[in-house]
């Protein structure tokens, strides 16, 4: 299948697999144990039903949004994805160039490929942060200060790691960074030529933001580098003293519960992320579009509710902003287009979303994005009590 025949983002993560060696796609594609959370992001998605509207004049779709006091072309982002150039090498080059010209947020992950100064220059003013907060102030300072240097005015602190993932793919894969490849990964390589003299060329996935202290021993596994990124001890008190210290504005990512999100906003933050790390890290958690509408019920509208974890389709979008969120993020739907065709594929991923969310509108009577609210939702007894609240008008 060509590129251009994709006609899901499914099918994209189908040609993906087969161009990226299989530890670097499992490293993209997978989830934390046994993946029932990764799952549960999709099916949860896919049980909420929207009812059509007709006659209504949808000739115009508007998706225009306005998120902190920025506007947007569409309403949904690219996700911060750590190691996103193991997807396709570059590619986190390829999803910053595309962010500029579509006029879409991209986030830069703490673990970015690529420094956050080059991805933020191709981001081309749409450049967010996103911060791990490890034991070493010094190295936080930096990366705050040199964010804000490159124009980075949002900041999202991801606090959903007090512990790493446990990752099985990546355990039975091996994989660790630094690369070291095992035998069984060389034969991977030389299977996936494309993607092996691309990465040579571009230089092994590597931290773009840090060097990692490699004196003696071997490289660290993916679960030590995650440990050593964030502090166990990071709390409330601390997510103030960061409130204090970034004067844009900050986002907590990784919220799953209503009373979090209330300390979110008590500790002075502009808005949270409803996330579950795409199911990398907590498999007995929740999907996060689950947790959505009680989450949006405790806030009331007092700061913007952003999501991820499982968009694949531009009616989840619409879904999500239905159940209370102004704005979603996407991960893998992006990782999965550099995958299947590098610029071309994640401009095609790009199109997919866009159109998609296009076309619901269009099929529910809404032309306008912004004036989707909680009565979109069909009520039936197969839907759960609590995802019949209406939007609380974040
Ligand atoms: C390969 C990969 C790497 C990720 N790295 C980070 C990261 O460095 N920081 C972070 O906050 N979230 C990270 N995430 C989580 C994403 O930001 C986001 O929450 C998740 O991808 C959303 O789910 P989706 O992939 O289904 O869209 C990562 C996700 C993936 C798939």
């Amino acid at each position: 299948m060509s590129i251009t025949r994709a006609a899901s983002i499914d099918d994209l993560r189908r040609l993906g697999k087969k161009r990226v060696p299989r530890f670097a796609f499992d490293f993209v594609d997978g989830g934390a144990e046994d993946e029932v959370n990764l799952a549960k992001n999709r099916s949860a998605f896919q049980a909420i039903e929207l009812t059509p509207r007709y006659l209504v004049d949808v000739s115009e779709p508007v998706t225009e949004t306005v998120l902190f006091g920025t506007s947007y072309a569409v309403p949904f982002g690219m996700a911060p994805v750590g190691f996103l150039n193991m997807a396709w090498p570059g590619a986190d080059l390829m999803i910053a160039r595309l962010a500029a010209e579509k006029r879409m947020p991209h986030v830069i992950s703490t673990a970015s490929s690529t420094p956050l100064e080059e991805i933020a220059e191709a981001a081309g003013g749409h450049a967010w942060f996103q911060l791990y907060v490890s034991g070493d102030e010094a190295m936080i300072g930096g990366l705050l200060a040199r964010a804000e240097a490159a124009g980075c005015d949002v900041l999202l602190v991801t606090v959903d790691i007090p512990q790493p993932g446990k990752r099985d793919r990546d355990i039975r894969n091996r994989l660790q960074i630094p690369f070291r490849p095992t035998p069984g990964m060389i034969a991977d390589l030389v299977a996936h030529p494309r993607w092996a003299l691309g990465t040579l060329r571009a230089g092994a996935p590597q931290f773009g933001n840090f060097s990692l202290d490699r004196s003696g021993g071997a490289p660290p596994s993916l679960a030590e580098i995650q440990q050593r990124m964030i502090a166990p001890d990071f709390d409330w008190n601390g997510l103030k003293r960061l409130r204090d210290q970034w004067k844009g504005k900050l986002l907590v990512k990784g919220i799953l519960h209503s009373q979090d999100a209330l300390m979110a906003a008590e500790a002075g933050c502009d808005g949270i992320v409803v996330s579950n790390h795409g199911g990398r890290q907590a498999d007995f958690a929740p999907a996060s579009i689950a947790v959505l509408p009680q989450i949006a019920n405790a806030l009331a509208g007092r700061i913007p509710i952003l999501l991820d974890g499982g968009i694949r389709r531009g009616a989840d979008i619409v879904r999500a902003k239905a159940l209370g969120a102004s704005f979603v993020l996407a991960g893998r739907a992006f990782a999965y287009g550099a995958a299947a065709g590098g610029d071309a594929g994640v401009r095609h991923a790009f199109g997919l979303l866009e159109t998609e969310l296009r076309r619901t509108l269009g099929q529910i009577g809404r032309p306008d994005f912004n004036a989707v609210d909680g009565s979109v939702l069909a009520i039936n007894d197969r839907q759960k009590p609590d995802m019949r609240l209406p939007a609380a008008g974040a």
